[in-house]
């Protein structure tokens, strides 16, 4: 039988496959995952303080948090991360048990537990740890209004931490919820820097506004430190018109802090959670683990009083396949 299509693709000659955008973006991976393969990062000297905020739901906080944490442990680095979140999402990711009687967050916030007493460590890695949070947190922020240093408690439970640790973690990331209330206040004034994931969307920057406001609030009365040191441009897809625009806009006005890397919208980096996994252990091949990897070390290599060489173990590295 004669089929139309035959003539055209002689006529046109045989198709180049090592051309096509597919056979591209495979090329260019491959390249990013060997580039990764000799990366040595350095530590800081203090242990660096990163609250991830976006007031905007669903931008992909909790994502960026625990991969970011995942692929800095996998450098080398130790890291801690809080999870602030009444929904647990951050503790689901990093598979710690969070059901309702484990002592969390909530505990140190209004009990004032010690931090050391709640922290677990991730399967993951002996380098990953996580203070869960529990469906406790959902009152906490009513219960906090009428206690004393309401905006400090995590400031003091994470100072007091630091100073006991044996080992004090190379980086906190703390996962804030969706709201500008007093957990999130808490995180910014336990926080040295702010990471705001944007996702590239029409409403991407609606709000920022808002969120860039209660940082300076926060930095004149409770916290000079604090400031934003990373913008993070999530759920990339690079085939639409308004993500590159969003993208494009975002690095306008915010040239110092937007990362090069932009993470990718990934099934794997949305199906790891549900495998209690981050994505760096669910699959450290695919497109999104290598943008959190790359991710990672751009946050580590922007700290300037970086000088500790992080060793990793190399046959554990081998055994993520990357
Ligand atoms: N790069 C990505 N590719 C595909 N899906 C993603 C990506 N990043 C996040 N997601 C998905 O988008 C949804 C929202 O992500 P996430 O929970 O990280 O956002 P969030 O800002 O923490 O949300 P919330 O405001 O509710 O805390 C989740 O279902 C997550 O799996
Ligand atoms: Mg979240």
């Amino acid at each position: 039988m004669k089929r139309p299509g035959n003539k055209d693709a002689v006529a046109s000659g045989p198709i180049d496959f090592a051309d096509t955008p597919l056979a591209r973006e495979l090329a260019d991976l491959t390249a990013r995952r060997r580039a990764l393969e000799g990366v040595q990062i350095r530590l800081p000297e203090r242990t660096r303080i990163i609250t991830v905020s976006n007031q905007k739901g669903g931008v992909g906080k909790t994502t960026s948090a625990v991969n970011l944490a995942a692929a800095l442990a996998d450098l080398g680095a130790y890291v801690l991360v809080i999870d602030l979140d009444p929904q647990g999402n951050a503790s689901t990711a990093l598979g710690v048990t969070h059901t309702a009687d484990t002592p969390s967050v909530y505990d140190v916030l209004i009990d004032e537990f010690p931090l050391a007493e709640i922290v677990q460590t991730s399967p993951e890695s002996d380098r990953l740890t996580c203070a869960p949070s529990t469906i406790h947190l959902a009152g906490a922020e009513i219960e906090l209004v009428s206690q004393d240093s309401r905006e400090h408690r995590l400031h003091t439970a994470i100072a007091d931490y630091l100073i006991a640790a044996d080992k004090a973690p190379d980086f906190i990331i703390i996962d804030c919820p969706p709201s500008l209330g007093l957990l999130t206040i808490n995180a910014f004034t336990a926080a040295d820097e702010v990471l705001i994931p944007i996702q590239c969307e029409y409403y991407a920057l609606e709000g920022l506004s808002q969120l860039l406001g209660n940082v300076s609030m926060i930095q004149q009365h409770l916290n000079p430190r604090i400031h934003v040191s990373t913008i993070m441009l999530t759920m990339y897809d690079g085939r639409t018109r308004l993500a590159q625009q969003v993208a494009e806009e975002v690095r306008t006005h915010f040239p110092q802090q937007v990362l090069e890397t932009v993470i990718p919208r990934s099934v794997r980096v949305s199906e790891a959670p549900s495998f209690g996994q981050t994505v760096i252990a669910y699959d450290g091949q695919s497109a999104g683990a290598i943008a959190y990897r790359e991710a990672a070390v751009e946050i580590a290599q922007r700290d300037p009083t970086a000088t500790r060489p992080a060793t990793v173990n190399s046959a554990e590295y081998d055994e993520r396949g990357v």
